[in-house]
């Protein structure tokens, strides 16, 4: 391992983790400890903001001591997170005053087909490149202003901070009410529906509409420059980088030219393409987003397909249902039969997003027979992502007219080998895994290491990354589109569901 060294964090929806890594983008080491996921009713996801923080200062820690180093041999620190999900907190005291929303979270959904009326989902999808539909924060935050009592009158006064969890964090970690700075980054702030793609400020309309008070907002700022400079266990270090999960990704993937892309398999999975210097709205159910913005050069915009539910099917399988012990063993039991037996899972338990936007759908098993076993269940599981993720890449193909001819990806669920070939095999081209596969983390590192000039640009960047296994399709054309017409038959049936 050679110095200087750059830490990145990643706050997950199910998990954080701290990854400290040197000059060469070479993992030094990891920690990593899941949270408690706060279920009250039927759709609705919380998170205690308090328990993240708490958990991100233990990973920290942790990583330094696995890696043997002190804070102030850290170069620089990098944030990255699940996006969306909505923290409302107290500047005086600090503290959380609500259960953060989760992006998964539907509670929102009437609000929002209110707020649409006659334009539906198209309301400010001109303005924030994004459907009106209750993945994002606005809509949550709203809720929140509205449900927790006297909280709209004191966020009106500033008593109160809105912030996605990189706002959160940044905060606490440059000192939280003791002069903590409140921001956020493009990436982030592009998901909140109350942004403008064009300007990168806040839309005023937009909040009007939903009757958010600008006093709570952060200031937007790029994905890479010093916002501050770390207080307690990290004293001193710059935090120098932010993005959302997903636009870290790509950044670590080092997708920076345009039709370059990546697909990230976590609790959902998420297919962005790189667009270039212009956003591109999509006709075919895709997100336009911001990919990233390094200090004051122009942004870079992305398509992206957003699928809520694939690696969160494996925990479901094993938490709901036990059919597994651990997430591990589903590929030995799919691997065990040749096929699906005919069943196909369409995972739709926050509504379906990419594609489709149908927060009326809930999930369904179709093709049942007395033939099913556990691990025909275990096959179509893993099935599920692969199909998902297919009709998001047919949707990208739609709106960029580019026709992809590799997928790079990364996330927890491409150790499985049997669904990446599954994934190959379904989309007609290759599936690459490069040699670091914590692109998250390492795209927050590559560009806080940018911004406190650890690498110089981004050939330096691109150099770096290497491939490991490649997975290339062996399925019949004629096999996979008559299974692909299934698929979708199945996703028919989820349409409609709950009002
Ligand atoms: O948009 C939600 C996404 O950022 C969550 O990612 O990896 O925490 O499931 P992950």
């Amino acid at each position: 391992m050679t110095g200087p060294y750059v830490a990145a964090i990643d706050q997950g929806t199910t998990s954080s983790r701290c990854i400290v890594f040197d000059s060469r983008g070479a993992v030094v080491a990891v920690d990593r400890r899941e949270h408690r996921q706060i279920l009250p009713q039927p759709g609705w996801v919380e998170h205690d903001a308090a328990e993240i923080w708490a958990k991100v200062q233990a990973v920290v820690a942790g990583a330094l001591a696995a890696a043997g180093l002190r804070a102030d041999e850290l170069s620089a620190l990098g944030i990255t997170n699940q996006r969306e999900t909505t923290v409302l907190w107290d500047r005086a005291t600090g503290k959380p005053v609500h259960n953060a929303v989760v992006w998964q979270d539907t509670r929102t959904s009437g609000f929002c087909r209110e707020l649409g009326g006659a334009e539906g989902q198209d309301r400010f999808r001109r303005s924030t490149g994004l459907p009106l539909t209750s993945y994002f924060s606005g809509p949550k935050v709203s809720w929140l202003l509205d449900r927790v009592p006297g909280l709209r009158r004191r966020a009106e006064n500033g008593e109160i901070a809105f912030g996605t969890v990189d706002s959160w964090l940044i905060w606490n970690l440059t000192g939280g009410a003791d002069g903590g700075v409140h921001v956020t980054d493009v990436t982030n702030a592009s998901r909140t529906l109350l942004m403008d793609l064009e300007t990168l400020q806040w839309d005023p309309a937009i909040l009007e509409a939903m009757r958010i008070p600008e006093a709570v907002l952060p200031e937007i700022r790029s994905s890479a420059e010093v916002y501050g400079r770390a207080v307690g266990r990290l004293a001193g270090v710059p935090v120098a980088a932010a993005l959302g999960d997903q636009q870290a990704a790509v950044f670590g993937q080092t997708c920076y030219a345009v039709g370059e892309a990546k697909n990230t398999y976590g609790t959902g999975s998420f297919l962005l393409l790189n667009t270039g210097s212009r956003p591109v709205v999509s006709k075919s159910g895709l997100l336009t987003t911001v990919g990233y913005r390094l200090g004051g050069e122009a942004p870079v915009y992305c398509l992206e397909g957003s699928i809520a539910v694939t690696g969160a099917l494996v925990q479901w399988l094993r938490d709901q249902l036990g059919l597994i012990r651990s997430a591990d063993e589903i590929e030995a039991l799919a691997a065990s039969v040749p096929d699906n037996g005919g069943a196909y899972v369409v995972p739709a338990f926050s509504g379906l997003y990419a594609p489709y936007w149908r927060p009326d759908a809930r999930g369904v098993i179709t093709g049942l027979t007395a033939y099913v076993t556990r691990a025909h269940l275990a096959r179509a599981v893993l099935e599920a992502t692969s199909w998902q993720t297919r009709e998001v890449v047919d949707a990208m193909v739609q709106d960029s007219g580019v026709p992809i001819t590799a997928l790079k990806v990364d996330g927890g669920m491409t150790v499985n080998g049997l669904l990446m070939q599954h994934q190959a095999d379904v989309l007609g081209v290759p599936v690459i895994r490069p040699v670091v596969s914590e692109t998250t983390c390492l795209g927050a590192a590559y560009a806080a290491g940018l911004a406190t000039g650890v690498w110089q640009d981004l050939d330096e960047l691109r150099a770096q990354w290497r491939q490991d296994v490649a997975w290339r399709p062996r399925m019949a054309t004629e096999a996979r589109e008559r299974e692909y017409r299934q698929w979708r038959k199945a996703v028919e049936r989820t349409f409609g569901w709950c009002a």
